[in-house]
């Protein structure tokens, strides 16, 4: 049956991504570049022993002009991985586009359904009218994603067997930092195999924690960041009308808390909780429910008995106690202890914390673990575990006379397949051609890299740097391994300073904003606009 399409979905098929003059020509002539940060250096050593065909490989960057490359006809495999962001068809789409400007005979394979499909060589071939179909839109529902890992040596010696079967030359992994991590990892093994299929990343999260080391932004961020955005502003709005409700929001960002800064700054609810500065000033869950409560008499106090309070996912596991309980449970689980033995094994300390807990997050604390034997966060109801804990608190003091009336919501998979914003729309597809012209050029191990993002899309750069410069070696079930490191958010970063600065006067003042939805067509002002994040990062603000 034929899907009906909206009329803005139908409209935005026929936007064309803007983007910079170097990359619309087709061809690219590849510079080396210096001076990007490896986040390595000091662990050099043992990345080179890990990526001795990889490491310590200059960034690049293209400039116009003809390529020193012949332009020869390329197969190219594609591949999402992880969570959804918007953009990822246009990742695609951009690729399949540089690929036609370089040679009219080239083919672009989708693999199926995650990493899974490329270990298992499922695939299918894109046609022209297929990628039409998705241009702009949201979702990675083209060609599915998944959670899958490529690190065993049959999963990456599989890996090696399709790409050589179809001839491939070159793979793009569109994912976050782990799946970047096995971009990086199968890059090095086919070297060493000879295999010579040229491996490229293209940087995708919502969660905005693959960046730095000359790259800007993941892409998703943007969009996500304006739909949750959007949602803040219609709920502050509601709580400025009905004068009666606080409201807990949860946002995505399994770890960094980038998502709830970025709604912060667009939107200025009274309370936005940052996961990484309760780790750094190590306030328990009891010393975070006195600040909030703290908020709600003063502004009761004050007349106010209603506000806003944003909190990352990853927060529960940046509360020292609370973190140290789920490490402690993610080793039982792990050693094969179940739900009911465990309470009876944990240290006396987390036991308490265990016990103290509502039943209702003791029980999602037990959920099953993700792919690398974490807990899910979005599956725990934080917001609702704050609520309580205030409520409580409030309770407890004779001076609070006023009613505390909670809402809870979680804004995070509402965000993630919306239709990229012009921003994501340019970007993604600017990312898809220099992933064409990295694999054109044999730049194995590289991510994708658009830079000076804060600028008009006209005056982006394009290049790539190679993967191993964003590694670091961490634990990882008892291992260390080489992984690309998340970026969390610096609370001495301009960001957060921002934040920090107007932060005491959101929470007793009325200072919503509200954004709206994202606009795709009018002035400039509106449908141009990139991240508050991206902004002061750039020194714009
Ligand atoms: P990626 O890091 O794969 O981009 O996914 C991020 C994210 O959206 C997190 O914000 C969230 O915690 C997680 O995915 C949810 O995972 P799932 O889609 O498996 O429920």
């Amino acid at each position: 049956m034929d899907r009906t399409i909206s009329p803005l979905e139908k409209a935005r098929l026929g936007y064309r991504p803007a983007g910079p003059a170097v990359l619309a020509a087709g061809t690219a002539r590849v510079k080396p570049t210096d001076g990007e940060a490896s986040a390595s250096r000091d662990q050099a050593d043992s990345l080179r022993e890990s990526f001795p065909d990889l490491f310590g490989a200059p960034a690049v960057r293209f400039e116009s002009g003809t390529a020193d490359r012949a332009r020869r006809p390329l197969t190219v495999g594609v591949v999402l991985s992880g969570g959804q962001a918007p953009g990822g068809h246009n990742v695609i789409a951009g690729l399949h586009d540089a690929l036609a400007d370089w040679h009219a005979d080239s083919r672009l394979l989708g693999f199926l359904g995650g990493p899974r499909g490329v270990f298992e060589s499922n695939h299918r071939e894109l046609t022209p009218a297929e990628i039409d179909a998705h241009r702009n839109t949201g979702g990675f529902d083209m060609i599915g994603s998944g959670r899958d890992k490529i690190e065993s040596t049959d999963q990456l010696a599989a890996c090696r067997a399709t790409s050589s079967k179809l001839g491939l030359d070159g793979l793009l992994v569109i994912g976050g930092d782990d799946s970047n991590t096995n971009a990086a990892v199968l890059a090095q093994y086919f070297v060493t195999h000879g295999q010579p299929t040229v491996v490229v990343g293209a940087p995708k999260t919502i969660d905005g924690d693959l960046k730095g080391g000359g790259l800007e932004a993941s892409f998703g961020f943007d969009t996500a960041t304006k739909v949750y955005s959007e949602l803040i502003g219609n709920v502050e709005r509601d709580a400025r009308s009905a004068k009666k409700y606080w409201h807990f929001i949860k946002l995505m960002g399994r770890s960094a808390s980038h998502v709830t800064l970025e709604c912060a700054l667009a939107t200025r609810p009274n309370i936005a909780l940052i996961g990484e500065e309760v780790r750094k000033e190590g306030w328990t869950l009891n010393r975070l429910t006195e600040r909030i409560a703290g908020a709600v008499r003063e502004r009761a106090a004050a007349g106010r008995p209603y506000g806003v309070c944003l909190v990352p996912e990853g927060l529960i596991e940046f509360l020292p106690e609370v973190g140290a309980l789920i490490e402690e449970i993610n080793g039982l689980l792990a050693g094969g202890v179940d739900g009911a033995a465990l309470s009876q094994r944990l240290t006396p300390q987390s036991a308490g914390v265990y016990e103290a807990l509502p039943d209702r997050i003791r029980e999602q604390l037990l959920l099953d673990r993700d792919s690398h034997g974490n807990v899910q966060v979005s599956r725990i109801d934080t917001e609702v575990l704050l609520i309580e804990t205030v409520r409580r608190r409030l309770a407890e003091d004779g001076e609070y006379k006023a009613r505390f009336q909670a809402q809870h919501h979680f804004f995070g998979y509402e965000g993630r397949c919306a239709a990229p914003s012009n921003f994501d729309a340019d970007y993604t597809a600017a990312l898809g051609r220099v992933a064409a012209l990295l694999i054109a050029h044999g730049k194995t191990g590289y991510i994708c890299r658009v830079g000076n993002l804060a600028a008009p899309a006209a005056e982006w750069t394009a290049g790539g740097i190679p993967l191993t410069s964003f590694m670091t070696r961490e634990k990882r079930k008892g291992e260390w391994m080489p992984v690309i490191a998340k970026a969390l958010v610096a609370l001495d970063g301009a960001p957060f300073l921002e934040f920090a600065k107007h932060r005491d006067a959101w929470q007793s003042d009325d200072a919503y904003v509200y954004p709206g939805p994202i606009q795709y067509f009018g002035p400039a002002e509106v449908t141009e606009r990139t991240t508050a994040t991206l902004q002061l990062e750039a020194g714009e603000r």
